[in-house]
């Protein structure tokens, strides 16, 4: 196999959509481009008008550097678009197909899912929930998640997702941030077969969280949990008595839809805030177009809920396009490897949209595992979270699509709200490893620490010129991050994404990875400075450095440069193992390091800062480059041993 896909790589390096497919895509107009660009503005227009508006809006676009309001003055509702909308038409469509990890299964058609919806926001109304109030969402992979964000989203309180596998510390610190009075979690779920306390841990965060007034639970998971009184509360009983008539609330186009914390580079989390006619415009589109959603598509984004990705395609995107979307709790090799491929066959899944290290992963495993299931349904796949490597994409071209399926691989963020590079299926000729094109009306480039466009072929900063409607409105709290981070690198009307990229001579995007302190260890993005500040809480820890190796399947994984108060002597095993697990404590088990390499000294300037670009090198086994202006050069030397022993 992997001499075909060599030799395909050699001869082959393009790929057309089946002819069949670009006939009866729902965006197969190559002039989409120049349409969009001639008119950026009515282009965005025409799109909302896809989208159920109560008011329409005054202006399409209010834009003051880096300050967008998109569809200013429209009213419209998120759960109304997703639901009520559909039930008018097809109430009885399935709208949610939930596996569960033991293979239990549940259904929602579209009226299903709107009462349950509109069930659940009655009875947050009823405790108190007003509109504004910004509601944390700590639920594993289950219907509740769902129903929770259409609900808060129905009666206008901002959800925040927090990541089910995240930590008591990273919700506790999510809860501040947000200053959030309600907390929705479940009494546990399973993983990997292991049943995980989920409320235990989210009494422990809560502890740091006293502004919290409600703890809404779920029972998952049938696992006996203290109740705090007058805090917590029973999903069921939230919902008991309570009919399923609650109006939408009209919210303003402007009005905050959902706060999503991801990492940057410093040790805080980053409350991204998304508002809500923008938003719900942008994955609309890019669901319809990008992912191709027919009426009669089963469509699998397999990310958590917990990221933007879960967000944006696995709710509001597809939901407000009708479809029917599946959603799966647990992991790809429980209860065996071929876990992904069974839901596939079991439920003829047409469109499937997961992550490189997910797919890097089924290669190591071998093709003989998916070979063993029907994967016919399938007509179109996607990939997200971070460069796809050429013989990844056509191992999933050829052993999962059959060669008969186009492949989007998506560039996109957190911030974007929506896919912003990719190829459309019905128009682009796919080339393994990019990204392809911007989407019609985004305009990216390539630029240099001047802003100036680098040549075809160079690297650079990716760069957003255009605003667009799902664009991040601000940092919640931090102004002055959000323009700091973004908009202050060539002026306030350019974005600036984070990530390497270079152009080539047919326009297509390569992205190259992270520019800053943030990286992505199987598509889950970490801040370098947030693992630091969790090692240097450890008391045994006087400073630490942390990093990306380059990793086969994870993409990166994290290497840590410890230096210690007092020496470990012959306990440093002992120590290094619960150094890792005080990290996953502080954050979750994705950020735990995979080495941690105890040292005396660090690379750093003379005015004391760690030279990253040294160390990343060092970690890589790369050219190191200049170095004159170390401190102490000699700790280059030093370190490269240390990382050499570890292989
Ligand atoms: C970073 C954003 C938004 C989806 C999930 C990740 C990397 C994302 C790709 C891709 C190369 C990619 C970038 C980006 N990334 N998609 N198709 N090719 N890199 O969202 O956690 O906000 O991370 O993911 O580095 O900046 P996120």
């Amino acid at each position: 196999m992997t001499e075909t896909i060599e030799s395909l790589l050699k001869e082959q390096e393009e790929f057309r959509p089946p002819e069949e497919f670009v006939k009866n895509a729902n965006m197969n107009d190559p002039h989409i481009y120049e349409k969009a660009e001639a008119d950026i503005e009515g282009f965005w227009e025409g799109l909302a008008e896809n989208i159920d508006w109560f008011k329409k809006w005054d202006t399409v676009l209010d834009w003051q550097p880096p300050h967008a309001k998109w569809f200013n003055g429209g009213k419209l509702n998120a759960s109304y678009n997703c639901l009520d909308r559909h039930v008018l038409k097809h109430g009885d469509k399935t709208a949610l197909i939930w596996e569960g990890e033991m293979e239990n299964s549940e259904t929602y058609t579209y009226k299903e899912l709107r009462d349950a919806t509109a069930r659940f926001a009655a009875g947050l109304k009823d405790l108190g929930v007003k509109k504004g109030d910004v509601v944390t969402i700590y639920l594993p992979m289950i219907p509740e998640a769902v129903i929770a964000m259409l609900a808060c989203a129905r009666i206008g309180a901002p959800h925040s997702v927090v990541f089910a596998g995240f930590s008591s510390e990273a919700l506790a610190q999510r809860v501040e941030d947000a200053q959030s009075r309600f907390v929705i979690t479940c009494n546990g779920y399973f993983h990997k077969g292991n049943l995980i306390h989920q409320k235990e841990r989210a009494d422990k965060g809560l502890e740091n969280a006293p502004a919290v007034e409600k703890v809404i639970v779920v029972d998952h998971a049938a696992n006996v949990i203290p109740m705090k009184e007058e805090r917590d509360v029973w999903w069921k009983d939230v919902i008991h008595n309570m009919d399923s008539e609650c109006e939408p609330e009209p919210m303003d186009s402007e009005d905050i839809l959902f706060i999503m914390y991801t990492s940057g580079t410093t040790g805080r989390p980053k409350g991204v805030v998304h508002t809500t006619g923008g938003y719900m415009v942008g994955t609309h589109v890019t669901s319809n177009w990008i992912f191709d959603l027919k009426d009669d598509d089963i469509f699998w984004c397999t990310a958590d809920i917990g990221w933007i990705t879960g967000h944006s395609y696995l709710v509001y995107g597809p939901l407000s396009n009708g479809a029917t979307i599946v959603m799966h709790e647990g992991a790809p090799d429980y209860p065996d490897k071929g876990r992904f491929w069974d839901i596939v066959e079991k439920y003829g899944v047409t469109i499937f949209y997961t992550a490189p290290t997910a797919i890097r992963t089924f290669m190591k495993w071998g093709e003989d595992i998916p070979e063993k299931y029907d994967l016919s349904s399938l007509r179109l796949l996607g990939s997200v979270g971070e460069p796809i490597n050429p013989k990844a994409w056509l191992w999933y071209y050829e052993i999962i699509g059959k060669s008969k399926c186009p492949i989007v691989d998506t560039w996109w963020q957190t911030e974007t709200g929506m896919i912003m590079i990719s190829p459309l299926p019905g128009i682009t000729t796919m080339r393994p490893g990019t990204a392809t094109h911007p989407f019609p009306g985004i305009k990216a480039n390539i630029l240099d620490d001047e802003g100036n466009e680098v040549p075809i072929g160079s690297g650079g900063y990716l760069a957003l010129q255009n605003p667009w409607p799902s664009m991040i409105r601000t940092i919640n709290g931090d102004e002055q991050r959000f323009i700091d981070t973004y908009w202050s690198k060539w002026g306030t009307d350019t974005y600036l994404a984070g990530d390497g990229a270079r152009k080539d001579e047919k326009g297509n995007f390569w992205i190259l990875g992270r520019l800053d302190d943030v990286i992505k260890v199987s598509g889950h993005r970490l801040g370098t400075m947030e693992i630091e500040s969790a090692l240097v809480s450890h008391p045994s820890v006087a400073e630490a450095a942390v990093d990306g190796k380059v990793d086969e399947i994870k993409g990166e994984v994290i290497y840590a440069y410890v230096i210690l108060e007092s020496s470990c002597g012959d306990s440093c095993s002992l120590l290094e193992d619960e150094l890792k697990q005080h990290v996953v404590d502080e954050i979750g088990p994705i950020a735990r390091p995979k080495k941690i390499i105890f040292t005396e000294e660090l690379p750093k300037t003379r005015s004391g800062k760690i030279m990253r670009r040294v160390l990343k090198a060092i970690t890589n086994g790369t050219e190191i480059g200049d170095i004159s202006t170390l401190q102490d050069p000699a700790v280059v030397e030093a370190l490269k041993r240390k990382v050499n022993e570890i292989g």
